[in-house]
């Protein structure tokens, strides 16, 4: 039922994407941008926003501009996170990196593009009163920001190599990775006029969710199959990266991811059947293949 449900919301979402990006002059930077956003990723965080919206007792469907706009700032922070700078990785959503086909330079400009095309493309939602789209869109990019996935970047880059605690771990793995889907799944609630306390119940799974995933992906650096990842296995150890896999062990990682979703679910529990797509997703989060 999930993945009847996410191929339909994708066809909802790249349609989108299309029109809110198409190609334009000059070709290169517009080619370069739209390689990466239609390079096949699994566009979970405008999903998480549509479904966030339904479960709050609204319609998800309404808000695809802002959805659209989180997908193309999670496909930026994907092109610079591969770049040799950083990551230094070859493939991508199962193509080779931007900065593979384009250079580092196009690369780096590419994801600059997404980002305020992103900003662009949120504000351009219609339907929504603007002092909400205002305050979704101001946490939104707090949340792509210093204080957010950058922020959480920044301390990945400067922990390679290093022992770190599990603090900092945390810390990481909420913002360069959390932050994101917190904000999409805040977004959704937020568009949909959620009451204090379903935002309340949104917002504590979110970051468990966040968490989980990120957690599934150090796993996945390690155990996964690249055919269906879409990217390197290993690139965590190449670069000496610490995760939650180098830090605890395979068995513990796969044991916090567990604790995560379990809280995630607990967050849930005023819902009904409209959080049911919320449910089925983060239980999914355990047995991922990609
Ligand atoms: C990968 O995110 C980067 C992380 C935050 C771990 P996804 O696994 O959602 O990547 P795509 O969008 O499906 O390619
Ligand atoms: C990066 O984490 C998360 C981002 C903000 C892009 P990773 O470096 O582990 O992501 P992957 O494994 O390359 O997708
Ligand atoms: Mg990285
Ligand atoms: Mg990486
Ligand atoms: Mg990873």
């Amino acid at each position: 039922m999930l993945k009847e449900y996410c191929r339909n919301q994708v066809a909802l979402i790249d349609r989108t994407l299309d029109e809110l990006l198409p190609p334009a002059y000059p070709p290169v930077i517009f080619e370069a941008m739209r390689y990466s956003l239609f390079a096949g990723g699994k566009r979970l965080r405008p999903i998480l926003l549509m479904a966030a919206a339904d479960a709050a007792g609204g319609d998800g469907r309404r808000y695809l501009h802002v959805a659209g706009g989180l997908e193309m700032i999670h496909t930026y922070s994907l092109i610079h996170d591969d770049l040799p700078a950083m990551d230094n990785d070859d493939y991508r959503r199962g193509k080779l990196t931007n900065h593979k086909v384009f250079g580092d330079g196009m690369a780096i400009l590419a994801g600059d593009g997404l980002l305020t095309a992103a900003f662009e493309a949120m504000l351009s939602q219609p339907g929504v009163d603007p002092a909400v789209l205002v305050a979704v869109v101001r946490e939104v990019a707090a949340a792509a920001g210093a204080v957010g996935m950058v922020g959480g970047q920044a301390v990945d880059l400067q922990a390679a190599g290093r022992e770190i605690d599990g603090d900092t771990l945390r810390y990481m793995h909420k913002a360069k990775t959390g932050a994101l889907f917190r904000a999409a799944i805040r977004s959704g609630a937020l568009l949909a006029s959620a009451s204090a306390h379903q935002l309340a119940g949104l917002t504590e799974y979110a970051e468990q969710f966040g968490l989980a995933f990120q957690i599934t992906d150090d796993i996945l650096d390690v155990t996964g199959d690249e055919a269906k990842i879409g990217k390197p296995v290993g690139s965590d150890a190449k670069n000496c990266k610490s995760t939650y896999v180098s830090l605890y062990s395979l068995p513990t990682a796969r044991q916090m991811a567990a604790e995560a979703v379990a809280t995630a679910l607990a967050a849930l529990e005023g819902f009904g059947p409209e959080a049911a797509v919320l449910r089925e997703f983060v239980n999914y989060l355990l047995t991922r293949e990609s």
